[in-house]
């Protein structure tokens, strides 16, 4: 797949009409991101999608800047931004391969549900930590499919190697959990809400 970012293009209506998975554990990762907020703080979302928890988190701080490579999506975000006149949000077409932000920008940086679609997850890591200042956090849900869902790899890559599926990363949680934490980051809070998913809250 040369651009990845048509596949996300492709399905952006869909993605913005569907519920999240569960509503639950959805509100808990809400709460506890908007504890560490404080109304002058400067926010980075990577992969926002269509935008909906930029949006929501939007009253709680200063400013969030929040990039997908996706001009769909970016373009539904930017739409529903409008409708719930919000201004404190800046949504920008943008790979996080492309993303250059100055050294310690951000209070808190955030990336749900990306970073196992990003083949140079190391260089991501990286990134971010250079980009939160010095006591910030960054807070990830990340699929680990390594574990559970290794299985359907081969499927996976059949799908992959005609063109028709993203980069997909197969990895454990103790794996990406290992990830963040040889970039420096210290995890406050490790959590599971699935099989897949692990919900992390790191400090700089
Ligand atoms: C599964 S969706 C998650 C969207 C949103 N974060 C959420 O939690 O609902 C993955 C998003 O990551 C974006 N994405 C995938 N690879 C990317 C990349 N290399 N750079 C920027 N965005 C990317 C896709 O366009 C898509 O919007």
């Amino acid at each position: 797949m040369k651009d990845e970012s048509i596949f996300w293009d492709n399905t952006a209506k869909k993605y913005a009409a569907k519920p999240v998975p569960s509503e639950e554990n959805y509100q808990e990762k809400l709460k506890s991101t908007q504890e560490l907020f404080s109304p002058e703080m400067k926010v980075l979302e990577i992969g926002c999608g269509t935008g909906t928890t930029s949006l929501i988190h939007a009253p709680y701080v200063k400013q969030i800047i929040a990039t997908d490579f996706s001009k769909e999506m970016v373009a539904i975000a930017k739409e529903k931004a409008v409708a719930q006149e919000i201004t404190n949000v800046e949504f920008r077409q943008e790979s996080v391969q492309e993303m250059s932000f100055q050294n310690e920008e951000f209070d808190v940086i955030m990336a749900h549900s990306i970073l196992h679609l990003v083949e140079d997850r190391k260089t991501v890591l990286e990134k971010i930590y250079r980009s939160l200042k010095p006591g910030g956090h960054f807070i990830t849900n990340t699929g680990c499919i390594g574990g559970a869902l290794k299985i359907f790899k081969p499927l996976w890559y059949i799908g992959f190697s005609l063109g028709k599926l993203p980069y997909i990363g197969f990895f454990s949680k103790t794996e990406f959990e290992n990830e963040v934490k040889n970039c420096g980051f210290k995890i406050e809070r490790n959590w599971s809400p699935t099989k897949v998913d692990l919900f992390l809250i790191s400090k700089k």
